[in-house]
């Protein structure tokens, strides 16, 4: 917990590198639903995402443990509470979710993926899968001439105590024009309400983490790119916006960023996991040296009750709304207080408008929702920090080196 020494100790700064020489990368275009089309958000929904982003940050673990034979480090730091009386159903619904298009299979079919550095499998709907499914396109292992059966079955438990089942395979798998010849996929039988076209707009999930945590115990799609050598650099870097959003595979996008990255070493290979130095409102420290797991697939900033009560004591006007949601913080809608987070030593302002996830319904539009909120199952060892905190920043995932990086948005 935050302490003035290990503050001092983790404000030395890390090093800071260069821009990696001129690769050749490509860019894959990335889209997502307008967050809060009419300015008014569903504050249902907001809660469902913070239990299905924390639910997931869980069940990582598990996979950890079933595929190193230790425990992950961070496995005993969240604790088991009871779900909330009148739980929501698992909500998750996509319009926080930053997806694109991948293709699978001989002849080769399109599929849009949410690009998710909080997961590490390649995940679709199967031919096998009915009514749960419908809406998204299937993938049909029958239908194609180099799909292989690895006759093995993978579950995922979801928070609302759904399971997804199903079959794995290898398959051919392209994006833009990046191809592996034997990419290993989860063909879901089964999908749960989360996953429902109505709640999750893309077809599947690209997990972009760490095979330990793959549930499928098999190399993510990037690092299968690395070792076929279709990549020569073991890096991919995003830029999240209201436009010219991109995934940047095999390097990152200089035309996206200014000057040089600021990198921070990973603690440990699972999750995009590590610690930032601090959370500053109106540039006084609120939260000291903590760890972080960088994940695409969450929308907002997530902390233990304790911590996310410190940053929202500084904020003038805004009120714990557990009747919203629990966990669930509101600001008024002319919310312009000065957040930062400090990164390996780099300030990293977390824009108003990117803090503000839109008005509380019913409320004459002076109520918005705040894009960070607390799970009580967090104890304060680590945060999650999602889309709110990656929009204000060029981020660069550094799978070789081990490291992710952060630079100035162009
Ligand atoms: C593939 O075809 C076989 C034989 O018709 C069928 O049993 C199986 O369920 C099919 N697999 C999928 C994933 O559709
Ligand atoms: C993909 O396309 C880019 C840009 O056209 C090119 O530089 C790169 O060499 C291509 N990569 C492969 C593996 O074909
Ligand atoms: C999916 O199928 C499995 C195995 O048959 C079952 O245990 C599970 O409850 C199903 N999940 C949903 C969401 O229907
Ligand atoms: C509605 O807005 C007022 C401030 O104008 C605030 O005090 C109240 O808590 C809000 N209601 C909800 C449901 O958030
Ligand atoms: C709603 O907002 C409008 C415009 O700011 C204001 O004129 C009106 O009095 C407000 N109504 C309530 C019930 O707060």
């Amino acid at each position: 917990m935050y302490s003035p020494l290990a503050f001092v100790l983790a404000s030395l700064p890390f090093l800071t590198a260069a821009v990696s020489p001129a690769s050749h990368g490509i860019a894959v275009p990335i889209t997502k639903r307008d967050n809060h089309p009419t300015g008014v958000a569903d504050p249902s929904k907001l809660h469902g995402r913070i239990k299905h982003s924390v639910a997931k940050i869980q069940s990582g673990f598990a996979a950890y443990e079933r595929n190193t034979g230790v425990a992950h480090p961070l496995s005993r730091s969240t604790k088991h509470v009871g779900r909330d009386s009148g739980s929501d159903p698992l909500t998750d619904d996509s319009a926080m979710r930053w997806y694109g298009t991948i293709s699978v299979g001989t002849p080769a079919v399109s599929f849009t993926v949410d690009f998710d550095t909080g997961s590490s499998d390649l995940f679709l709907p199967s031919s096998k899968c009915g009514s749960s499914c419908s809406g998204h396109k299937v993938y049909n292992p029958n239908a194609s001439s180099t799909a292989q059966a690895l006759s093995k079955t993978f579950s995922l438990t979801f928070d609302d105590g759904s399971i997804v089942t199903g079959e794995q395979y290898t398959d051919v798998v392209s994006i833009v024009n990046l191809t592996a010849n034997s990419q290993t996929l989860a063909g879901a039988t089964n999908y749960s309400s989360s996953l429902t076209r109505k709640n999750f707009m893309p077809d599947g999930l690209m997990g972009m983490g760490f095979q330990a945590i793959s549930r499928c115990n098999a190399p993510p799609l990037f690092q299968t790119l690395i070792s076929a050598g279709v990549v020569t650099s073991q890096v991919f870097g995003f830029k999240f916006a209201t436009s010219g959003s991109e995934l940047f595979l095999g390097g990152t996008n200089s035309a996206l960023y200014t000057g040089d990255f600021t990198w921070i070493p990973l603690t440990v290979e699972g999750y995009w996991q590590a610690s930032f130095n601090r959370i500053s409102v109106n540039g006084n420290p609120v939260v000291g040296s903590t760890t972080a797991i960088f994940d695409t697939g969450s929308t907002q900033i997530i902390g233990d009750p304790t911590g996310i009560a410190k940053l929202f004591d500084s904020i003038s006007g805004a009120q714990s709304a557990p009747h919203l949601g629990d966990g669930v913080y509101t600001i008024p809608c002319s919310f312009d207080t000065p957040i930062s987070i400090d990164v390996g030593g780099k300030t990293v302002g977390i824009s108003p408008a990117s803090f503000n996830l839109g008005s509380v319904p019913h409320n004459n539009s002076s109520t918005c929702l705040a894009g960070a909120a607390a799970d009580k199952s967090l104890t304060g060892e680590f945060w999650i920090l999602g889309d709110v905190f990656l929009q204000n920043v060029y981020s660069a995932w550094d799978v070789g080196g081990s490291r992710i990086g952060f630079a100035t948005l162009a």
